[in-house]
């Protein structure tokens, strides 16, 4: 295992600790919140926890399901008592750019309906400044793709629309959408930017995540574990 898995390792099973007999649990997206997933279906499988688990994307839900973690959806309970999942980038401020894997939009969504959201990475992850190690996914309806293009070249940014890998075309995400990858030079006026992409008409959502976390954990290449709060 190379240093950074170790380090995602780290942070995946350290916040697997928080979760409690009972806990509903929103179950993130991506390769560090796997680890957290994979302690939690050992902590069910062999000290016999109890959860309820509510997954940001088809990945977690399949991922869970391996694990054995019971599923649930934001149908069934009331409120989340913790959220885990990753993140691509987090400023000192806690505000994080999500969305690599094309799951921001649910996993904003669940994120808000936790009492606590913990964040899990390496500390690749941490930047100075928001948008300048990646860029800023939105998420768009497919006929309203070329409008929002142009609306995000005006407020500064390089976009493209995310193409499959093994798939001719764009990527379709777990909602019928598509991502653009909206590339910026830094992004300085973050809450600016959140309040005009949410107020662009065929945007269902965007990856930056403003004041949502309340515990970042960052796993160190030696198996230690930082806690940001
Ligand atoms: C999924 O769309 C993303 O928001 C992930 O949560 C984020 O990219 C973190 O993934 P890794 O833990 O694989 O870096």
């Amino acid at each position: 295992m190379n240093a950074q898995d170790t380090a995602k390792r780290a942070a995946g099973e350290q916040a697997a600790t928080l979760v409690e007999e009972g806990m509903r649990v929103g179950l993130g997206t991506g390769s560090t919140t796997a680890y957290a997933l994979d302690a939690l279906g050992r902590r069910i499988r062999e000290d016999g926890l109890t959860i309820r688990g509510v997954p940001t994307s088809y990945a977690a839900e399949r991922l869970a399901r391996q694990h054995g973690i019971p599923l649930v959806s934001l149908s069934d309970v009331a409120a989340l008592d913790i959220a885990l999942d990753g993140a691509d980038e987090i400023d000192e401020h806690l505000h994080l750019i999500k969305g690599r894997g094309a799951a921001h939009t649910r996993e904003k969504v669940v994120a808000a309906q936790a009492e606590r959201f913990v964040v899990l990475a390496d500390p690749s992850k941490r930047v100075d400044q928001l948008g300048t190690a990646m860029p800023l996914p939105v998420e768009v309806l497919p006929m309203a793709a070329e409008p929002v293009l142009r609306t995000l070249r005006t407020l500064g940014a390089d976009p493209e629309l995310r193409m499959g890998m093994r798939k001719d075309g764009p990527v379709i995400t777990d909602q019928g959408f598509w991502v653009i990858d909206a590339h910026f030079e830094g992004i300085d006026a973050p809450a600016e930017l959140d309040r005009a992409l949410l107020s662009t008409p065929g945007v269902l959502d965007h990856g930056l995540f403003l004041g949502l976390a309340t515990d970042v954990l960052i796993g160190q290449p030696d198996g230690a574990v930082k806690h940001l709060a």
